[in-house]
This record gives structure tokens, C-alpha cells and sequence, in this order.
């Protein structure tokens, strides 16, 4: 069979689940915060209603919603009250906002390398980082694949580190059955427009931290107080709230999220079977303690000599099969000009000129080499499509030969 690539018919020429998916439920909630008229987070009970689901389905008695799940991050490592050029530890293979968070606290972001087969924090990589400056560590579920949580906690404890958890991949993901979100001291989760629950943009925090919940509620609100008045402001932060058409908009989605997440999860674990006995494909390999994954990204390694291809290739080949995938961040998180230039502005001025940020071998490997992703609406469809998946990928490996000769035309 001829490669659609070059040709031939494609194995697939329907397209998959397209996201958001929404309906008549998300119209009507909508609808109904606009015509009341009350559209901020202080007038309304859009957002505080979904706060509390949201925080209860995550394993919390507390949930803060914010603007994104960028300054979520900012605001949990400020609300715990770390000193100005604390060291936080971050994995390289992971979006800007992990990093960028941590400098616009006025931290020093500390890279700690992946783990090659599950693409998350590598614990003893984290722990070789360690100095007596760090305070903090930041693993990422990445790809909606709990981080190694057992080792990593561990590893705090002893040396007494806040662990946030950036959950912005993990809506609805569990480890050893427990909620991600709930797993370290605080959990960041995003809302953006491509993330597993939607309102365009937006984020959560989420906590069972009394107190690191009341300085985050704070923090999110001008610095005031419950027991304030509104012309009362009581530590240095900004307006990080979430308006109330949001809120309706997430309340709706959330409705969806248990049942779309168990889609996701039984299909990517059926697509991760299917594709392991194919050679070079590596797909992320998911220990037991990951109980659910919420398969953000369905993500696999591509061994490009032992499969016969090269990996661009093969996404071209794939996608012209009808497969969408993509080959992810294009260097490692450390490699940013913003780090190689130590474009920081204001921030960080005592340490800046010592800090470096040197290689981190496998994150690098993963962007220029190897790493594919499949984004998760595919995977909110019937079983029938992650066999379509499967026979492209069969397909391709098929023609790998008269692929490894393909330049890109
Ligand atoms: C791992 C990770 N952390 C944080 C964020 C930031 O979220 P937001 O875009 O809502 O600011 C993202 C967004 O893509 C992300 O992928």
C-alpha cells in the first residue's frame, strides 16, 4: 500500500473529535451569568461554585481560580513565602510558564533533567540539584502523566522543599488513586484554550493548606482580606481573578470532564499497547502507581534508526494519513533565549550573573530527536479511531524504507 504521502489513499480521511466540545449546556450557563448582569468574580457565584467542585474532585477542600495557569504558579510560590532568590528546581521538558513563573517570583529556576521514558522529573536528578539556596520543586504531570510523586515528596521532606505540583496537563488524572492536585503542598492547573477543561483562559489553584490557601486567596485579590474591607489591602499582589462568564463556562465543562477523561485514559492506555511492538516507538511509559492519566498529549519517543525513519518523516507521513501529530517543543526549556541571554528585566538582580543553565541531555533529546505527540481531543473518540492510529503507524513502518529517502518536497 502506497503511502498517502506519496499518493497513495490515506488511512483515514475523517476528521477526529475537534475541541472544545460543547453544546447546549455551556450555552444556557452562559447565557444565564450574562443576562444576570453580574459578570465579576466578587458579584457572582459562577466562580466560587466551581472552586469548590473543582477543588473537591481534586482531592482539596481548597480551590483559588485565577486568571491562567502561569501566574498560578507565581502566586503559589509567593503565597508560601519564600525569600526573593530562593532556588526552585523545574524538568526542562515542560512549557515556558513552569520557568517563567519562578523568575517573575524573583526565584531562580534550577533544571533538573527527564526521565527519557516517561518524560517527567527524573528524582535523582532532582536530588542532585539540591543546594542549601533551594526551597522549592516544581514537577510537572506532563502529558497528563503523574510525575514520580512517592520519590519526589520523599525527597522534599527531607530537605524540606514546597512541592507544587503543575498539574496544567492533569485535569482529572490520578496516582495510587489519588487526584493529582492533591499530591504535593499545592497544584496548578491551566485553563487555556487547548488544556482538557476550557474556558479559553484561566487557571486554578488548589490546596489542603489552610493557610497557604488563605495567602493565595489573598494574593489573588488585590492583598485583602475576608475580614477586610474592600478598600483594604494587606501585602503587595495584583487583580489575578477569574470573571464570572468564565466560571459558567467552566462549571458547564466540568460536568464532562469524569466521563471524558475515562475516554481518554482507556484510549490512550489501548493506543499504548498497540503501538509498543512496533520497533523504535516508545510511547510514554506509564509505571503502575499512574493510575489514571488524563493523556493531555498522548506522547511517544521515536528511535529513529530503529524504526528506519527519520522522525519528521515520519510525522509527515502520518499526518498525510490523516493522523494530526506534531513533534512538540522544538529544544529543551533551558535552551530559551530568555535563559541564554538571562533576559530576566528586573528580576533576580543579586545572583544573575553567577547562575548558568547547562545541558540537560535527555530533555534535549526528546525535543530535536525524538519526542511525537498526538493532542488529546483525538482521544475522546470511539476505539475505532485508535486503530486507524495504529494502522497508520503499521503502514509507515511498512514503507520506512522509501520514507528514509524522503527530503521534505
Ligand atoms: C506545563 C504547563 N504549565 C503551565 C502552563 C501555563 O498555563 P497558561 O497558558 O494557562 O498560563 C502551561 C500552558 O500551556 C503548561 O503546558
Amino acid at each position: 500500500m502506497s503511502l498517502a504521502l506519496f499518493g497513495g489513499s490515506p488511512v483515514r480521511d475523517t476528521p477526529f473529535t475537534t475541541w472544545p466540545v460543547f453544546g447546549s449546556d455551556e450555552e444556557a450557563r452562559v447565557l444565564a451569568a450574562l443576562r444576570s448582569g453580574r459578570w465579576g468574580r466578587l458579584d457572582g457565584s459562577e466562580v466560587a461554585q466551581f472552586e469548590e467542585n473543582f477543588a473537591r474532585m481534586h482531592g482539596c477542600r481548597h480551590g483559588i481560580a485565577v486568571a491562567n495557569g502561569t501566574v498560578s504558579l507565581r502566586l503559589a510560590l509567593l503565597a508560601a513565602g519564600l525569600e526573593a532568590e530562593s532556588e526552585v528546581i523545574i524538568p526542562p521538558y515542560t512549557f515556558f510558564s513552569t520557568a517563567s513563573a519562578v523568575v517573575e517570583a524573583n526565584m531562580v529556576p534550577v533544571f533538573a533533567d527527564v526521565e527519557l521514558e516517561t518524560y517527567n522529573l527524573d528524582p535523582k536528578a532532582f536530588e542532585t540539584a539540591i543546594t542549601p539556596r533551594t526551597r522549592a520543586v516544581i514537577p510537572v504531570h506532563f502529558a497528563g502523566q503523574v510525575a514520580d510523586m512517592d520519590a519526589i515528596n520523599a525527597i522534599a521532606k527531607q530537605h524540606n522543599l514546597l512541592v507544587i505540583e503543575d498539574a496544567a496537563h492533569a485535569h482529572g488524572a490520578t496516582y495510587r488513586d489519588q487526584p493529582a492536585g492533591s499530591l504535593g503542598d499545592i497544584g496548578s492547573f491551566s485553563f487555556q484554550s487547548s488544556k482538557n477543561l476550557t474556558s479559553g483562559e484561566g487557571g486554578i489553584l488548589t490546596t489542603n493548606d489552610d493557610a497557604l490557601a488563605a495567602a493565595c486567596r489573598s494574593m489573588h485579590n488585590c492583598g485583602r482580606v475576608p475580614e477586610g474591607v474592600w478598600y483594604e489591602h494587606h501585602v503587595i499582589s495584583g487583580n489575578y481573578r477569574l470573571g464570572e462568564l468564565q466560571g459558567a463556562l467552566l462549571n458547564a465543562q466540568l460536568e464532562r470532564l469524569e466521563g471524558q477523561t475515562a475516554t481518554r485514559d482507556a484510549n490512550g492506555r489501548y493506543l499504548a499497547e498497540k503501538l509498543a511492538h512496533l520497533p523504535g516507538i516508545h510511547p510514554q511509559q506509564r509505571p503502575e502507581a499512574c493510575t489514571r492519566n488524563s493523556f493531555h498529549l498522548f506522547m511517544l519517543r521515536l528511535d529513529a534508526e530503529a524504526f528506519g525513519a527519520a522522525r519528521e518523516a515520519v510525522i509527515a507521513a502520518l499526518c498525510a494519513e490523516g493522523i494530526p501529530c506534531v513533534a512538540g517543543y522544538g529544544f529543551s526549556l533551558n535552551e530559551q533565549p530568555m535563559f541564554q541571554h538571562k533576559a530576566f528585566g528586573p528580576y533576580l538582580p543579586g545572583v544573575k550573573d553567577r547562575l548558568t543553565f547547562p545541558p540537560c541531555p535527555h530533555s534535549d533529546r526528546l525535543c530535536r530527536e525524538q519526542s511525537v505527540w498526538l493532542e488529546q481531543s483525538i482521544f475522546l473518540g470511539p476505539r475505532d479511531d485508535m486503530d486507524d492510529i495504529a494502522r497508520a503507524f503499521a503502514k509507515v513502518y511498512e514503507a520506512r524504507e522509501k520514507l528514509a529517502e524522503w527530503r521534505g518536497e
